[in-house]
């Protein structure tokens, strides 16, 4: 779908889209709306619910008076209050509605709002990149979907005062939205093509981008001593890869932002083989790793002026007669031994190694890590939240304030030597699992605490519920969120750009 800015409106397209504030009080562009329909859309005002709250909307089908099929009339709340994040969900909304009519093009009309804290163009911008952001489809595997039931939008025009301004805040916001499609599509791609060598090799086209891209194979990781990765990797015919991909927007030699994402292709559990009910869902193990690969694709392509680097560990986790068994003691790549007690509890253990190698080999100034890594988060905050577990004040607030920010919340989970003592086992370093209940997401952090060295600032998010939606939000429809590209882009923007 595109995205056009113009400074009039045009005469041919299939629908309107006027906003209206709190209390039904009309924008410019609505009233001239009302008078060509013959105060039609007062009068559907007030035949309904409407109160031009956000996420109100009314839509006039083919009304009278005017050369077009429809008329949505959407809420825009008090324009005191009116925000970035508003804007971009009134985009996602807006083309969900119309993706349910045969309507190809649609106009909305903003060049007359005016508010206190955002110019025209910078409205047009926010609302476009959350219309777009919406529009993704994963459809590429249904051969025989008529095509008349899919969405038939090709377009959205958003008249404004300064198209060209516009048009270049859109330019530069909506580096996210590309990032954000590709780990949608390497979410939603099945694990028996998605596998960690073609996971590499998709990463390996970002290349194109001005990314550096290291893919290590098993061989490399032997020698490294990643025994905790390979580990899971073993039951697998499919070979692991560690992916790393580098940019360089900052200075020469400032010490880079870390990135680390657990990337399972397919977790069946192993030998501690998981229920086959919702097994399939398995496939999303890697979101953390895709997110990391939309990142680093996002601030590529908006040229962010700071160096970061991303760390993916590929693997998947299969019961075989290679397969890991509980009871196995693995040796990581920090020298540290873990006692394998439960073959499904691997994403730690691909992350233990990803996070030494990123220390040892980037010399980070801070990670943050992001895993689908247990189901306890989900029991503790359901699709809403994603768990935050960090080393450092400062880090954790960051992170959480741009949550709100951009929607994608965070909520901070406690660490206490208490709990990292709970992996302690006799005959090891440590366990992958505690035998006790409970605090199963804290105990998990606490594992990968083990492996941050010196107190360096670390970030590790449980994205387990908010990854893969069973229902519809402003900018995501069913299926991978792609949370994470979006808070984590606008963190560097907004803390650690020059
Ligand atoms: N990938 C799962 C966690 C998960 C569960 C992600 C549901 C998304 C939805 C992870 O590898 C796992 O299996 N964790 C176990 C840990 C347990 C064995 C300590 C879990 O949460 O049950
Ligand atoms: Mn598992
Ligand atoms: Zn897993």
């Amino acid at each position: 779908m595109d995205i056009l800015f113009n400074s009039t409106p045009s005469s041919h397209t299939n629908a309107l889209v006027v906003g209206v504030f709190a209390d039904n009080e009309l924008s410019q562009a609505a009233r001239d709306i009302d008078l060509q329909i013959h105060g039609n859309l007062m009068h559907a005002i007030n035949a309904s619910h409407f109160k031009g709250k956000p996420t109100d909307m009314l839509v006039i089908t083919a009304p009278h008076g005017i050369d077009v099929d429809r008329i949505v009339v959407v809420g825009l709340g008090d324009k005191q209050k009116i925000n970035e994040l508003q804007l971009t969900n009134l985009g996602g909304q807006i083309y969900a509605t119309l993706a349910t009519t045969p309507d190809r093009a649609a106009e909305i009309i903003l060049h007359d709002l005016v508010l206190p804290s955002m110019k025209s163009e910078e409205i047009a911008a926010h609302v476009g990149v959350g219309a777009l952001l919406r529009s993704w489809r994963f459809d590429k595997y249904c051969t025989k979907k008529e095509d008349e039931k899919k969405p038939q939008l090709q377009q959205i025009t958003f008249v404004t005062a300064s198209p060209d301004d516009a048009q270049e805040k859109f330019d530069d916001l909506s580096a996210v939205v590309a990032g954000s499609f590709f780990m949608r599509d390497l979410a939603s791609e099945p694990p028996n093509i998605l596998y960690p060598e073609s996971f590499a090799a998709r990463v390996k086209e970002l290349k194109s981008y001005g990314l550096k891209i290291e893919i290590l194979t098993e061989k490399k990781m032997e020698s490294l001593g990643m025994g905790a990765l390979l580990g899971v990797a073993q039951g697998s015919i499919f070979s692991p890869r560690l992916v790393s991909i580098q940019w360089q927007g900052g200075e020469k030699g400032q010490k880079p932002v870390a990135f680390v994402g657990k990337g399972v292709t397919f977790d069946s559990g192993g030998i501690s083989l998981k229920p086959s009910a919702s097994m399939d869902e398995m496939k999303y193990d890697m979101c953390g790793a895709a997110v990391v690969a939309g990142l680093m694709q996002t601030l590529a392509k908006r040229k962010a002026k700071v160096n970061a680097v991303g760390v993916i560990g590929l693997v998947e986790n299969m019961p075989s007669g290679t397969a890991q068994r509980p009871g196995d003691i693995v040796t990581s790549m920090s020298g540290q031994t873990i006692e394998i007690l439960n073959t499904d509890a691997e994403g730690r253990l691909v992350l233990a190694d990803a996070l030494s190698y990123t220390q040892k080999e980037f010399d980070p100034k801070l990670i943050v890590n992001l895993a689908t890594l247990t189901g306890a988060i989900i029991v503790s905050l359901g699709d809403e939240y994603a768990g935050l577990f960090s080393n450092n004040d400062e880090l954790s607030q960051k992170l959480t304030d741009t949550g709100e920010k951009v929607g994608e919340k965070l909520w901070r989970f406690p660490l206490h030597k208490k709990y990292d003592k709970m992996l302690d086992t006799p005959v090891a370093d440590m366990a992958n699992i505690t035998r006790k209940r409970g605090a199963g997401s804290i105990t998990a952090a606490q594992f990968l605490q083990r492996f941050i060295e010196n107190d360096l600032p670390w970030a590790h998010l449980d994205i387990a519920g908010v990854s893969w939606a069973d229902k519809a939000s402003p900018l995501a429809g069913k299926g991978a969120t792609a949370f994470g590209v979006r808070l984590l882009d606008r963190m560097v923007k907004d803390y650690y750009e020059a």
